[in-house]
This record gives C-alpha cells, structure tokens and sequence, in this order.
C-alpha cells in the first residue's frame, strides 16, 4: 500500500469486532510509535496494552463523561492502548521552556499518529481517545502519581471490516500559503 493510500484509509474506527488483534501486530504498532520522531530525541512516552476483557470494560468507563454518549463506544474494543508520558530529557525541557511549546505533548501526539497508521497498515482500527478521567485510570492501571497520561487509543478490527471513510476537512486552499500568511477576510 502507498503512503497516500495508507493516509485516507486511517480513520477514527468506532465500532469493533469481538476479536483481540494477536500480540505480535498490536507490538507492529508500538514498534511504529516507538521510532516516531521527538524533540531531541527525548522519546517521552511508554504505552500500557490494556486487553484484559474486565480491564478494558474499567478504563472505557473513565472515558465517558458523566452527561451525553460521547466514548461509550470505547466499550466495544477489544484493546485499549493508554500512552504514559515519561520523563523528557533536559535538552526537551530547555526547548519547551525557551519556545514555551509543550514538546512531550507534541511528541507524543506524534507517536500516536505513527501507531494509528500502522495500524491501518496491518487491517486495523483506531481512534484516538483525548477525553478521559486521567486520575482513575492512573489508578487502574498503576501509574505513578507524579506521570502523565498522553492519549489513549483504541484498537481492533472494524465492524464489518475495513473500510474507507469520508473525510471531513477543511479545504486546502485555506490552509495553504507560500512565502507568507494570508489573512481570510471571512473569518
Ligand atoms: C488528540 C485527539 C483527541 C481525540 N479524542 C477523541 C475522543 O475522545 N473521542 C473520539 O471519539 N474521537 C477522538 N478523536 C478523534 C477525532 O475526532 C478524529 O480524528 C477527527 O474527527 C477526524 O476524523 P478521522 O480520524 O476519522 O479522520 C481525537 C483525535 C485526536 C487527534
């Protein structure tokens, strides 16, 4: 499969199958994450495979928010990838600090998209879970107190198999300039 292929046959998968991915593909997607770029090479970040059926059932609760239905669907994924944010090094936090830009939130935003198109790669869905209780699921899972949670993904086989999405996005015209911004008059 081409790059271009690969790009817009990811899409954020919402229903799975009842069918684990074997260890060895969901360790593909890992591996993807692992060699993702990072602001000076500081690679902030380990992930926790969540595939205990009970386990996961837990972690999805924490990601639904007490009013509306958003994230019930994490309940169907048979795996749960939550990404810990480790400790960066100290070139990282000079930058971060020098350029008040977060690096281990962009990093590791970075590795995510590399586990999710290898994941597509492979057959496989994702979506990327932003909104979740952080502290419970700190607590499921064991995670220090003084570490971070980045993103939480979810992985599997889509319901009634892989398919091509449609994109929504913006079109291109507006989020394109050479040599210098453009202001919309529109927006
Ligand atoms: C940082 C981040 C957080 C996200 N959080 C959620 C989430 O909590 N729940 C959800 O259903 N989708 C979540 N998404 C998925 C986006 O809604 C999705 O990527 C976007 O609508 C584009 O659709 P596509 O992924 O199918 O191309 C998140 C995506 C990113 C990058």
């Amino acid at each position: 499969m081409d790059f271009e292929t690969l790009v817009r046959l990811r899409k954020s998968v919402r229903q799975y199958e009842d069918k684990k991915p074997v260890p060895s593909l969901i360790e593909k997607c890992i591996e993807a994450a692992r060699l993702a770029p990072s602001a000076c090479n500081s690679q902030p970040w380990s992930f926790i495979v969540v595939e205990d059926r009970d386990l996961v059932q837990k972690v999805a609760e924490q990601c639904v928010p007490p009013v509306g239905s958003m994230n019930k669907f994490v309940r169907t994924a048979p795996v749960i990838v939550v990404q810990v944010m480790e400790k960066t090094n100290i070139q990282s936090s000079i930058g971060s600090m020098l350029t008040d830009r977060d690096y281990n939130h962009i990093d590791t935003g970075l590795a995510m998209g590399h586990f999710c198109l290898q994941a597509a790669a492979l057959g496989l869905g994702t979506c990327i879970i932003g909104y979740f209780n952080e502290s419970k699921i700190k607590e499921l899972l064991g995670i220090p107190k003084n570490r971070r949670i980045g993103l939480l993904c979810t992985l599997g086989y889509e319901k009634g198999g892989q398919k091509e999405g449609t994109k929504k996005r913006k079109p291109l015209e507006s989020m394109l300039f050479y040599n210098r911004y453009k202001e919309d008059e529109n927006k």
